[in-house]
């Protein structure tokens, strides 16, 4: 009795208490925990739990659960106090990050992003843009062990083919939800294993492939806006979504998800963004949304997509399609296993291919209700394609140079990733060209939002001008790198070349079928406000007037 009695002494003794704390700190700095937090949490409430048993079972002087349990809270008082603030002194004053500038909050805690940057409109990239003008440097500490970096000649270093960085711990942050996706992979090896795959699927051939398929679904979504041009306002934004969706059904896995049909939301497109809304807040706290995803609540949204999208890929499976799709080329051809890490795979394939370019049609449409000028001279160059066809194929459509004006100019106001994307330093950190240093281990963000803004990078940046895309303005480009919205290097978007397939084909014959302009009441307050970064955006609604040229 006496040992147990000393025992249970020494555990509550307030300088033991100090001491573990800082052991605790000490574990926490060293380690990568983002994604381990619950286990913190279970050795926290299994040892003050414990605390307080050995108390009332073993302490003659605590003659009740209570005051086992508040003799137990004072230690626990204590031991969080000091963890907490040794935290807070050392990222405040002592981290390796403590000369780059930056806001104050921001080095002790990722809670001012969320409340400085997310709440106000849920568009950090906002927030970014604010902080390159008040700081006016290159390099500015937005985290306790994060920095964002503003100048393109760190690209290469943060995210070139041959850059030693890493994904950072935001990939693996619903890990235990199902198996890494190739996007999710952060091991280097298997991402460089898996994308071969990929980029076979995406290779110039599987594109001419798909092309039929890419036609096909732009003349339905056509012949369905020319019924919907009766009414004085069409939700453009649904019909760009369905028109997404539609094609990552038959492109992927050779199946009509049968949206354009419909015409009305299907409940997958909510489950997704369902699933994809709480990144706005979460991005930044790595830890929070691993620990919300642990509960059933958490990650319902998540488990539903996941097991929906691996039914449509299991239905897939039992079927060989008679032209090749995307999972002809992921699926191994001999068994046709689909294993949990393909059932990831068909969920990136679903949110990655159809969510952005969707977002990416709808700032299009906006721009181009916004500057009919614009409009009219798009319209022209088009209209000069092939102009006894009555549909425009992905073949015709390949080389105009102001419809990819258009477009890039569209992609680079309103970057479908907008924050971009989570890298981790390497061990031994890297020195940036402007002669910075960034220690080991340290998240970076390039802000694409911000870089596709900059004045450095792009002549009347926040004017859109197709014409620097083309041989008309050729000084409107003064430094291509700063032009990333598909990434760059090993992780780039491997969907690349598709999108912009897809973007060209339905924006020219929309072009070539309607006038465009916004309905009556709209003036694009809702997609410019209601937009949320959630990694990728959602969209706000758009509402826009179509006008047919031609009676049919
Ligand atoms: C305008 C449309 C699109 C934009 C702006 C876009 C942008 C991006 C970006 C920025 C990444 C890098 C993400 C990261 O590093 O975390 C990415 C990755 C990816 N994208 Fe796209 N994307 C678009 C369309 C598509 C389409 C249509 C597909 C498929 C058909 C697709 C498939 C993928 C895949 C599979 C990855 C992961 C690649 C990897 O990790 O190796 N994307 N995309």
């Amino acid at each position: 009795m006496a040992p147990m009695f000393h025992s249970v002494q020494i555990a509550h003794s307030k300088p033991i208490a100090a001491l573990l704390a800082l052991a605790t700190h000490y574990v926490l700095h060293i380690g990568e925990w983002d994604n381990e937090f619950h286990v913190f949490l279970g050795i926290w409430t299994v040892a003050f739990g414990g605390l307080a048993a050995a108390e009332y079972m073993h302490d003659p002087r605590v003659t009740s659960i209570g005051v086992a349990v508040k003799v137990s809270s004072v230690t626990a008082i204590v031991y969080f106090s000091v963890l907490t603030t040794s935290i807070i002194l050392h990222r405040a004053f002592f981290h390796r990050l403590r000369r780059i500038p930056g806001p104050f909050l921001a080095r002790i805690s990722k809670f001012y992003s969320v409340f400085a940057g997310v709440l106000p409109n849920f568009q950090y990239y906002k927030k970014t843009e604010s902080l390159f003008e008040e700081y006016q440097t290159d390099v500015i500490r937005t985290g306790p062990r994060e920095v964002t970096i503003y100048c393109v000649d760190a690209v290469p270093l943060i995210h070139g083919s041959m850059s030693r960085c890493r994904k950072g711990p935001w990939y693996a942050s619903a890990a235990h939800v199902g198996a890494a996706s190739t996007h999710t992979a952060r091991d280097k090896e298997e991402h460089r294993r898996r994308r071969k795959s990929w980029d076979y699927a995406f290779n110039a051939k599987a594109l001419r492939e798909y092309a039929p398929r890419l036609d096909r679904h732009a003349l339905t979504l056509m012949s369905r806006l020319k019924e919907q041009a009766r009414l004085p306002s069409i939700r453009i934004t649904d019909w760009f979504n369905f028109y997404s969706f539609d094609v990552m059904g038959d492109v992927g896995f050779s199946r009509s998800f049968g949206m354009m049909e419909k015409g009305e939301e299907d409940p997958m497109i909510k489950l997704l963004h369902d699933s994809l809304s709480p990144m706005s807040i979460f991005n930044h706290i790595n830890w929070a949304l691993n620990l919300a995803t642990r509960t059933e609540a958490g990650a319902k949204a998540l488990v539903d997509h996941i097991d929906w999208t691996g039914k449509v890929l299991q239905e897939r499976a039992k079927n060989i399609p008679k032209e090749n799709d995307v999972f002809s080329w992921l699926l191994d051809p001999m068994t046709s296993k689909v294993t949990p890490e393909l059932n990831a795979d068909s969920r990136l394939l679903v949110v990655a291919g159809s969510d952005t370019t969707a977002a990416t049609f709808a700032w299009l449409a906006y721009e181009l209700c916004k500057s009919p000028q614009i409009q009219a001279k798009l319209r022209k160059s088009i209209d000069a394609i092939a102009p006894s066809k009555p549909h425009l194929n992905v073949e015709d459509v390949a080389n105009c140079a102001y419809l990819d004006g258009v477009i890039n100019e569209t992609l680079r106001l309103h970057p479908a990733v907008p924050s971009g994307v989570q890298r981790e330093t390497p061990p031994e950190g890297l020195t940036l060209p402007n002669g910075i240093y960034i220690p080991g281990r340290i998240i970076v963000w390039m802000p694409v939002h911000s870089i596709q803004r900059d004045p450095r990078y792009f002549a009347q940046p926040l004017c859109f001008l197709p014409e620097r895309w083309t041989a008309e303005m050729p000084e409107g480009v003064m430094d291509k790198r700063a032009f990333m919205p598909f990434s760059t290097g090993a992780y780039n978007c491997v969907g690349q070349k598709f999108a912009m397939m897809e973007l060209r084909s339905v924006t020219a014959n929309l072009m070539r079928l309607f006038e465009m302009e916004f309905a009556a009441g709209e003036d694009g307050t809702e997609i410019l406000e209601k937009s949320r970064d959630c990694f990728t955006t959602n969209v706000g609604k758009l509402d826009v007037k179509l006008t047919p040229r031609y009676r049919s």
